[in-house]
């Protein structure tokens, strides 16, 4: 399919968790592997999610949807209280759909719909958005610098065996 698909950002709800795992497993197979097998698991991967979204205020899975389906997912995690700093812990859009623009499109809509919320519930602004990223992901950079994120530091090996790439987004400059 070249065409975009017609789609509409919006805040994840428990029917999700199913494909936001789908789409998971697909895109980060290692992060959601099965202690036994090596294989990744959809169960393990449906868990991790439904828990995140039991944060409720705290953490938010935001989902791209077309045609009543699920093809893109962010999680943003409150973090340092409720100063206004999140963050963003994994952006994936789902494999033959990507290059048409929706990870742009889900990221500078997600950040708009979490800004409205901070300041809805929280009432603060959101100030800061930062990532991890391994260094290898070249795509994800080229996005993120799109979305306006710089490259803030290399961190050798933080997470996993390559380096590890923090990525920041000054709201308040940008
Ligand atoms: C990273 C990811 C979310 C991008 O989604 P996408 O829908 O393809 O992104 P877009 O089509 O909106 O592209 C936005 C920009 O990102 C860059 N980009 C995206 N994919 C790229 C690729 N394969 N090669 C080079 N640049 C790429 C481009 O600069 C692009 O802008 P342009 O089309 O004007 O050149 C997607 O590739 C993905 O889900 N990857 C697997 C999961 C992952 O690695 N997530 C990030 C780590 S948490």
């Amino acid at each position: 399919m070249n065409k975009t698909p017609r789609n509409l950002v919006r805040l994840g709800r428990e029917e999700d968790i199913d494909e936001i795992a789908t789409i998971a497993i697909q895109c980060f197979p290692g992060d959601f592997a099965n202690g036994t097998s090596g294989e990744p698991d959809i169960a393990i991967a449906a868990e991790w999610v439904a828990h995140r979204m039991r944060l409720g205020d705290y953490g938010k899975y935001i989902v791209l949807e077309a045609e009543r389906c699920v093809l893109g997912y962010v999680f943003y995690l409150l973090v340092a209280g409720v100063g206004g700093v999140l963050q963003l812990e994994q952006i994936a859009i789902e494999q033959g759909y990507r290059r048409k623009g929706l990870g742009i499109k889900l990221i500078l809509t997600s950040e708009k719909i979490m800004r409205e919320h901070l300041l809805r519930r929280f009432g603060c602004k959101l100030r800061k958005v930062y990532l991890t990223t391994s260094a290898e992901n070249h795509a994800a950079h080229r996005l993120y610098a799109k979305a306006h994120y710089a490259r803030y530091a290399t961190v050798t090996k933080l997470l996993w065996d390559v380096d590890e790439e923090i990525w920041v987004k000054d709201v308040a400059q940008s």
